[in-house]
């Protein structure tokens, strides 16, 4: 699925990034470029840069940079065709239909059908709600607290006691019946033949990010079993990769997600204006989902509910943030059950202020560990504290590994340095472990030496970008191929062939990069600061010296491969040549 490369360059191109980022962020031009306060992180003083000049955004201090379209889709939090859609509208570009191969187009037309079952669903289901048949549901969410705009707004239903409406509703739009089974919508069994999955229940619509309904979960009227039912698993509703409220809380600018287990929950923190509110889909909480989360904040606040199980699923749900590099805290709920109760009783005041004091995950787990032990009984307590220092083993970093010896020692009465003591004990077994590795986490730390190497090779792709008249000086000496970084290599390539034909667009390379993270690291190529260079003297000295270490770091690096690669001896020779005669030369600017 896709738009042409040609119409994608023109919604980009009849967008001024300037305009753009600036209809959103107030910018100040300051030198070359403006400045503005950078909304992809909190800070006090501006570090988020938008060159029209280059047609990019760069944040200094968090990382986050860009083209124009990936500005509207961070910002907005839009997937690709709809940045692309918003921004072709702004220009008044008309965009063709989305172009789509054989194989692709049948897919699709399957998907669009299931799609379309499911709308129409939960426009049946909605109507429902609101006819005289549907008044039980409908007392039943107003009952609940739920405004008539909070079930507008989730669109949420009613599906009859005793009637399968629904299936020859749909029958008669000119569904069939194999279609209607592999939607969800409609069961098949021996007794009833074809008939409504859903009936005698309250209906949540469950919508995708782009607010297309995918699915449903069903609460019985009453005391029946199962209390909910859910879709079952179709193309369309992939249970691991969605959220419940993923649609509205991912614009909600809260800095954070509450993560509940509960529909009515999510429902019920919206309405008292937490518009930041997920749910997992009737299923646990999955590392799938934790990606998704990813996108859009790095902080999880969790609201289970407070009983047994709530508890365990909060574990594990902490667990799986962890390894997907996210933080997670526990909002206390005490005395009350979930959420929904607790904003019910307490109110939305008093649920603010728990977020605030929202527990550390390792606190929680150390807390919920303490109920498993005795700590009457010294033996018991000892291997309470044998436990915490086994967990304490996990913080690889001594300043935090301290910092938490010293939070849970003055929590459990425990004197420091005998903690401290049985923690190094501990790690003189088994080392402090490695921290979780956060899965496609972008940039990861190297060596120094590594750091200044792929530092002086975005120098010189920055300086290109800021000045491409350089590049008649000074492709004379580098090639592509001696931007040894693999992406910066693929980035040197574009560029330089543009150089070369007289056309000059990074914005344009850039939106080769069609990963998030890519994009990033491109935008970060093109942002390298050049600092403390005044005088036309320095500038040719600190290009020449450039130049000289992107080029050695080459040679080296061929030399390294001569014997494995048959392009390193070539590549060596001309390194050779390049480095004597860039000793002797200097790189006059005009
Ligand atoms: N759930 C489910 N199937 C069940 C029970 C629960 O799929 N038989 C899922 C639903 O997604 C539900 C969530 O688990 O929203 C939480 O369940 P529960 O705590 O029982 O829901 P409550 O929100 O407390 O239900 P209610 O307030 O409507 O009684
Ligand atoms: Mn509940």
């Amino acid at each position: 699925m896709y738009y042409p490369d040609e119409i994608i360059e023109e919604v980009r191109t009849k967008n001024d990034i300037v305009d753009v980022v600036g209809s959103y962020v107030k910018i100040q031009k300051k030198g070359s470029s403006y400045f503005g306060l950078c909304p992809f992180h909190n800070e006090k003083s501006p570090s988020f840069s938008v060159s029209g000049h280059k047609q990019i955004y760069y944040c200094f201090g968090c990382g986050a940079g860009g083209n124009v379209i990936s500005f509207v889709m961070n910002y907005e939090n839009y997937t690709f065709p709809e940045a692309v859609k918003v921004l072709a509208d702004r220009a008044g570009i008309k965009l063709p239909e989305m172009e789509y191969n054989q194989e692709a187009k049948e897919k699709q037309s399957k998907r669009a059908k299931l799609m379309e079952i499911n709308k129409e669903a939960a426009k049946y289901f909605y109507y429902q709600l609101r006819s005289e048949r549907g008044q039980i549901g409908y007392r039943y969410f107003a009952e609940r607290g739920l405004s008539d705009e909070t079930m507008k707004k989730f669109g949420l239903g009613f599906a009859m006691k005793t009637s399968n409406d629904l299936t020859k509703y749909l029958q008669n739009k000119g569904y069939s019946d194999e279609l209607l089974v592999e939607a969800g919508v409609s069961a098949f069994d021996e007794r009833y033949g074809l008939h409504d999955k859903f009936w005698n229940r309250v209906m949540f619509p469950i919508q995708d990010i782009n607010h297309k309904v995918i699915g449903f979960g069903g609460r019985v009227m009453g005391e029946g079993t199962p209390k909910y039912l859910n879709s079952p698993e179709t193309a369309v509703f992939d249970k691991s990769r969605n959220l419940y409220g993923l649609n509205f809380a991912r614009t909600s600018r809260a800095g954070n997600f509450i993560l509940c287990e509960g529909y009515m929950d999510v429902i019920a923190m919206h309405q008292a204006g937490f518009t930041q509110a997920i749910a997992s889909l009737g299923t646990a909480f999955t590392s799938g989902q934790a990606n998704l989360i990813r996108r859009y904040t790095d902080e999880v606040l969790l609201s289970y509910d407070s009983d047994g199980a709530g508890t365990k699923a909060a574990l594990r749900a902490l667990e799986i943030l962890k390894e997907a590099g996210l933080t997670g805290r526990i909002i206390n709920l005490e005395p009350y059950k979930d959420p929904d109760e607790f904003m019910k009783h307490l109110g939305k005041e008093a649920f603010a202020e728990r977020i605030r004091q929202a527990e550390n995950s390792f606190m929680f787990e150390i807390r919920m560990l303490k109920r498993e032990y005795n700590l009457e009984d010294p033996e018991d307590k000892t291997k309470f504290h044998k436990e915490i220092a086994r967990k304490l083993c996990s913080f690889e970093i001594e300043v935090e590994r301290e910092n938490y010896i010293q939070a849970v020692a003055a929590e459990y009465h425990i004197g420091f340095e005998n903690l401290r003591k049985l923690v190094n004990q501990y790690a003189a077994q088994t080392g402090f472990a490695k921290p979780v590795d956060k899965p496609k986490s972008g940039i990861q730390k190297k060596q120094t030496a590594e750091d200044h190497k792929k530092r002086t090779q975005r120098m010189l792709l920055t300086w290109l970008t800021d000045e491409p008249e350089i590049y008649r000086q000074i492709a004379r000496y580098i090639k592509p191929s001696d931007f040894t970084e693999e992406l910066y290599g693929r980035v040197a390539e574009l560029l330089f062939a543009d150089l070369a034909a007289g056309r000059y667009d990074p914005a344009a390379i850039l939106s080769r990069f069609t990963e998030e993270e890519e994009q990033r690291e491109v935008a970060s190529v093109f942002h390298t600061k050049l600092e403390g260079i005044e005088t036309k003297q320095d500038k040719e000295k600190a290009l020449r010296d450039i130049v000289y270490a992107v080029k050695k770091n080459s040679y080296e690096y061929y030399t390294a491969k001569l014997g494995t690669d048959v392009r390193a001896l070539q590549q060596v020779i001309d390194g050779k040549r390049a480095l004597e005669e860039l000793a002797k030369v200097h790189i006059l600017l005009s």
